[in-house]
């Protein structure tokens, strides 16, 4: 598949001439280009990201360009009847989560990216991947790590696979050479910032540089048919070049995250040309690597001695997944002027106005309580449907009335205080039964839907979220 491979081929039709350099201004937070140093980006909006770069001017490339494209076959437009559907070929991982979240498989000749705050695990977990895939050829390439570093963390993986290989090389030419010599049929870039194209003179990390090293990347996994991980950073203050220049050019965005304090891992999707991108794949970090976790809704319930004030469950579902989690609320008469909403793992907005709801519909005073809010495992959640187990969670706490560790909710709560109908109501029931939750409120517009009839668990539908508290707090 390689065999006419060569990396003359993939720089030269980028830039077929180094024509005489100029220097230009990049936002290094978005890629937006401007003749003159700027302040604030107009296009993002961040302030004092503009940095000069050198440049090679790109009228040769496209003379190039033009040249192929006449010289290639006729254009001509197809109707869809006219495609013929090819089967699409899926490749394994092996990792379950991974194949998940990429929509069931990795794609040849697909780029997929993984972002994520320096460590987070983003090369523990590639790593992990390439040394799992031992039928096919993985080639492992490391800006930022000596190959002693990598081997111990191979040793403390406990994997070795005999198609794994390393190259510690940052040089773009070099690794296409590595890559004609290697032939993988997996190929991992780590760290996409640390690469440098000798195309370009500006430094590596630089937008201009990130985005002429994907460009190649790209241009091989294409031609190639090979599927190509690029590992990218992203820091709080954007010092280097983020990962958004790139999200345009890849096919797959990943986003590895998760508090670095806590054991659990969430890889989301953010952007998928090959499947949905609300997927998301959970990982528990051991000290022998990530441990896939199949059954997350286990592990977001804690343990626990009986009911406890301002502890509920919520039924969510994240893609096609339904997840039991506990939230945790704490509500508490604010000792200064003006009370503190702190959330965590959930909207801030959101939460005010929940609280708005709560004190104009249900005749709570909020407006003298401090509320902090927590969802289990450091997990963020956006699934409406936890609206109302946040809100019981607040009032449980405030009231200081525990809800039994048996009941768990699903619905929406809208601004009239009432309760709307969720999305997949059967799969968070059954879930929620499969976990020996004996009761589940739901939405009454949400009852119609529901085909578990038979189920054990006792479904209690009500339309207004007054109504929940007469049931549960009397
Ligand atoms: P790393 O993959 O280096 O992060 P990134 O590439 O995103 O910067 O992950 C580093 C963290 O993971 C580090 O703090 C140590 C921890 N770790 C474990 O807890 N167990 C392990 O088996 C490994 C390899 C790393
Ligand atoms: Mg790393």
């Amino acid at each position: 598949m390689l065999a006419h491979f060569s990396y003359q081929s993939y720089t030269c039709l980028l830039f077929t001439a180094l024509a005489k350099s100029k220097t230009s201004f990049f936002c290094q937070s978005c890629g937006y280009e401007s003749a003159k140093w700027l302040g604030k980006c107009p296009s993002c909006g961040s302030w004092n990201t503009f940095a000069e770069e050198v440049i090679v001017k790109e009228e040769g490339q496209k003379i190039e360009w033009r040249q192929e494209s006449t010289r290639s076959k006729p254009v001509k437009a197809k109707t869809l009847d006219d495609i013929e559907f090819a089967q699409e070929i899926r490749i394994n991982s092996i990792d379950q989560e991974l194949n998940r979240v990429l929509g069931g498989g990795m794609v040849p000749g697909s780029l997929v990216l993984i972002g994520g705050e320096p460590g987070i695990g983003k090369s523990t977990l590639m790593l992990q991947v390439g040394l799992l895939l031992k039928t096919q050829r993985v080639l492992y390439v490391s800006g930022e790590e000596s190959e002693q570093q990598i081997k111990m963390r191979a040793e403390r993986l406990k994997s070795s696979s005999k198609n794994f290989f390393i190259l510690t090389e940052t040089n773009t030419k070099n690794i296409f050479l590595a890559i004609e010599s290697v032939q993988p049929n997996v190929v991992i870039i780590d760290s996409i910032q640390t690469m440098h194209s000798i195309q370009l003179e500006s430094a590596a990390g630089s937008i201009g540089q990130v985005r002429q090293c994907a460009g190649e990347m790209m241009k091989f996994a294409k031609e190639t048919d090979t599927p190509v991980f690029l590992i990218g950073h992203i820091t709080k203050d954007g010092l280097l070049a983020g990962p958004k220049v790139l999200e345009h050019m890849v096919d797959t965005v990943l986003q590895f995250e998760g508090d670095r304090h806590l054991a659990y891992r969430i890889l989301r999707t953010t952007k998928n040309r090959f499947g949905s991108t609300s997927e998301i794949g959970i990982y528990e970090m051991l000290g022998t690597g990530l441990r896939e976790v199949s059954n997350p809704s286990e592990i977001l319930i804690s343990q626990k001695d009986g009911p406890l004030s301002g502890v509920t469950i919520g039924a969510t579902i994240e893609g096609n997944r339904p997840l039991l989690i506990e939230i945790q609320s704490l509500v508490s008469p604010a000792s200064y002027g003006t009370p503190q909403r702190t959330p965590t793992g959930f909207d801030q907005k959101r939460l005010n106005m929940l609280l708005a709801v709560l004190e104009k519909r249900c005749g709570f005073r909020m407006g003298t309580q401090d509320v902090f809010l927590n969802m289990a495992g450091g997990i963020k959640v956006e699934d409406p449907a936890i609206d109302l187990a946040v809100c019981i969670s607040i009032i449980s706490s405030m009231e200081e009335i525990a809800v039994s560790d048996k009941i768990c909710f699903a619905a929406e709560v809208g601004l009239g205080g009432e309760l709307r109908a969720v999305n997949k109501i059967n799969q968070r029931i059954s879930e929620a039964e499969k976990l020996g939750f004996q009761e589940i409120y739901i939405s009454k517009y949400n009852h119609k839907g529901v085909e578990v009839k038979k189920a054990e668990i006792s479904i209690k539908s009500f339309g207004k979220l007054t109504e929940v508290f007469e049931d549960l707090f009397g």
